[in-house]
């Protein structure tokens, strides 16, 4: 058996994890020959591949991005012409099973190629934590960990002069990085994609915050929003499947901030430090268990399914059951409820 192994979309800690921990359990269990293909969809597209063997996958268990290469400007299911090539080329390549390692985006394309009659198995990842139907992608604990050492570090700075500190997070838009980290950091508020804040509400906690104690710390992802306004965008990009950048708007909300408080106002936008680096042994090893999951799908002739964790369990569901869909936090997360009672403000207080 010969199986194709592309990392699509943006990369995220761990994505080393799973390519080792597929590609042994392949050549253990089945001594299947594995087919690293370069750069994501792009290398399939022209056909850029690598023999991933034991020795190929050794020593990277730790290591931050993806020895593969990754690329999230190519869409093999844009027209009729692009898909067939990318049929065509599976076939050409031998391969009996492609296992598609990426995000939502890249979910959606690794659906249309299953349709197309590919045999193909998703495992799902991204630091966002917003891919529907699994609980926890790897990568997730390793964000929420760097933003939360980061919002302890402006906190000493922010307490020593007496300073609003903002910290601008990744997640695009969903707010699980966000909440986790702001809630680990210690953040007296948090500003959430899912929950536009109100100005004058984010004032009054600073105001508050002022007569308390000499500081606050305001953890933000970067699709929050005021009340009424767009999210914040850092560029727009037409040549990718993914056009619109966000960012900036912890920037934006200093500057609102600054003329109505007495305290100084600092933002800091935390941007790919989040994503790269090595994973936490948490992201370690729900990637081997992902890895190894999907080459028991292979293996099963189970295509079509993306690996999920769900109920604590590893497992998978139809990749078409989420492609196009996102897993966002709904109002009664009982996550946020909890930050609530102990007094973490959301922007939306009345
Ligand atoms: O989806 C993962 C993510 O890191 C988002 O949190 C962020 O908005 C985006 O990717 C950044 O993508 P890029 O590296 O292409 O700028």
């Amino acid at each position: 058996m010969r199986v194709g192994l592309l990392t699509g979309g943006g990369d995220c800690p761990g994505l080393n994890a799973v390519i080792r921990a597929l590609t042994k359990s392949l050549i253990h269990q089945c001594q299947a020959e594995v087919l690293g293909i370069e750069d994501g969809f792009a290398g399939l597209m022209d056909m850029r591949t690598r023999r991933l063997d034991w020795k190929a996958v050794s020593g990277i268990l730790a290591t931050g991005g993806t020895i593969l290469g990754t690329s999230n400007r190519c869409n093999p299911m844009q027209t009729q012409e692009t898909s067939d090539r990318a049929l065509a080329n599976a076939a050409a390549l031998g391969l009996d099973a492609l296992v598609v390692v990426g995000g939502d985006g890249s979910m959606a394309i690794a659906d249309g190629l299953a349709q197309q009659g590919l045999s193909v198995v998703g495992v799902p990842k991204t630091i966002d934590n917003d891919i529907a139907g699994c609980e926890r992608s790897f990568g997730f604990d390793t964000a929420v960990a760097i933003v939360t050492e980061a919002l302890e570090r402006v906190q000493t700075t922010g307490q020593s002069h007496g300073r609003v500190m903002i910290v601008e997070c990744m997640g695009r838009y969903a707010g699980w990085v966000a909440l986790q980290a702001g809630i680990a950091g210690a953040a007296d508020l948090i500003l959430l994609p899912e929950i536009d804040y109100a100005l004058e509400a984010v004032v009054r906690v600073c105001h508050e915050r002022e007569q308390l104690q000499r500081f606050s710390v305001i953890c933000i992802g970067e699709g929050a929003k005021e009340r009424g306004a767009a999210p914040s965008v850092a560029q727009r990009v037409c040549d990718s499947p993914d056009p619109v950048r966000l960012g900036g708007i912890a920037h934006r909300l200093r500057d609102q901030l600054q003329p109505r408080l007495r305290s100084e106002v600092r933002s800091t936008v935390l941007g790919h430090v989040q994503r790269g680096g090595p994973p936490t042994a948490n992201d370690r090893v729900l990637a081997t268990q992902f890895g190894n999951m999907a080459a028991r799908l292979v293996q099963d002739g189970n295509f079509g399914r993306m690996v999920t964790l769900a109920g604590g369990q590893i497992g998978s569901v139809a990749l078409h059951s989420v492609a196009g869909h996102n897993r966002l936090l709904v109002a009664d997360d009982a996550l946020l409820r909890t930050a609530r009672q102990i007094g973490i403000y959301f922007g939306d207080e009345a």
